[in-house]
Parts: C-alpha cells; structure tokens; sequence
C-alpha cells in the first residue's frame, strides 16, 4: 500500500507497528507528504520506507499533483492508498486508478462534522458522541462509502484535549484494523455505495 500523509503520522505509526508485530500482514511501498517537513515523514524513514515529499508548489494545480502521485505510488506497486492525515484532496487521475481502493480516516462521525475541524467541530456543538469513521474516498471530500465508524464518549467535563486524545486513541485502533480487512480483500462495495464485510 502507499500511504499520503501531510502531518505528524501518528495514524501511519500506527500501521507501522502492527506490520512489524505480525498483526497487519501487507507492506508500505511509499509515504507520500504534501509537506516536507511532516514529522511522518521520519516515521517513514525510520521504518525503511521509501518517502516523496512534495512541495507546495506542485499542488497549483491538483490534478498534475496527483498524476505525479499517482505515478511514483504504480511505480512502487501501491495496491491500495491509504490516507493518514493526508491535508489534500484526491482527484480522478489516482481514484481511476485504485478505484475503491483509496481510504481515508476522518475524527468524527460521518456524514457529521466534515471538514478539517471535525474533533473541535463536535466538540463545541456540545455532542455527547462523536468518533471516528473510515470511508473510502472519492472526488466529493469525507462523502465516500463509510467502511467502519467507531463511537468516542464526550464525558462531562471533558476538554478538547483530553477528546482529541480519546479519538486519536480510538483510530490507532481502529485504522490497522480496518486495513487489514482491506488487503484480505474483506471489503464490498455494494451496488448502492454502502459498504459489506465478509
Ligand atoms: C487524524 O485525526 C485524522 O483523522 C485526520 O488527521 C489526523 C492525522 O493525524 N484526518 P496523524 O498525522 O495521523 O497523526
């Protein structure tokens, strides 16, 4: 798999871990990083992971951007894309190419508080229950098939940090998880977009 990351990686790190304790059998083949100076990025290295950081320039215009990704994740033999924290959109050169096969992590509970704010979004509407869901991707951003979505109590009292913590706690969990039903090919796209798994 490749995964695309633009921040700290705490969700690759994540995945990292579970191959390296034989839990999660597949490979990363590249971390792609919209931003060079991503901490990931050292995750990446540190694991022995192939890495490409982008620069900002290259995103004026997304679609070029992403055939590039698209490129260097077929020539590393990405089968699936995984997006961890990955600040950008994706568009139709690389989902034509993995279609159903790119997913991504969101902190809240879709189609609930989309958007890049969905921990502190939750958090001030004063919703007694968010969480995290994994979907696929597709062109409209957080809309994708839903795979799993799992549920974070907001206790009284609690503070946005301590719910950030709760729900990065519960997607470290949840997203190796969820990968591994991936690459055992556990997952079904039905014919009405929602999703099965076998
Ligand atoms: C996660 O909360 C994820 O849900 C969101 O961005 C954050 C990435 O964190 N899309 P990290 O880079 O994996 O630490």
């Amino acid at each position: 798999m490749g995964v695309l990351i633009s921040g700290s990686g705490t969700n690759l790190q994540a995945i990292i871990d579970r191959i390296a304790d034989g839990s999660l059998n597949a490979e990363i083949v590249l971390v792609v990083s919209s931003r060079p100076s991503a901490a990931g990025l050292k995750r990446a290295a540190d694991a022995g992971i192939q890495t490409l950081a982008l620069s900002k320039d290259i995103y004026a215009d997304p679609w070029d951007a992403d055939e590039v990704i698209a490129t260097e994740l077929k020539r590393a033999g990405a089968e699936y894309i995984v997006m961890a924290g990955y600040m950008r959109k994706v568009h139709e050169p690389l989902l034509a190419l993995w279609p159903d096969r790119v997913v991504n992590i969101h902190p809240a509970l879709l189609p609930s508080f989309q958007g890049a704010h969905g921990i502190q979004d939750a958090y001030e509407r004063g919703v007694k229950v968010t969480g995290v869901t994994v979907h696929f991707a597709n062109a409209v951003y957080d809309q994708g098939p839903i795979i799993a979505q799992e549920s974070v109590r907001v206790e009284e009292g609690m503070t946005l940090d301590e719910l950030e913590a709760a729900i990065h706690a519960v997607e470290h969990q949840l997203y190796p998880h969820v990968v591994k039903l991936l690459v055992e090919g556990r997952v079904h796209v039905n014919d009405d977009r929602t999703v099965s798994i076998s």
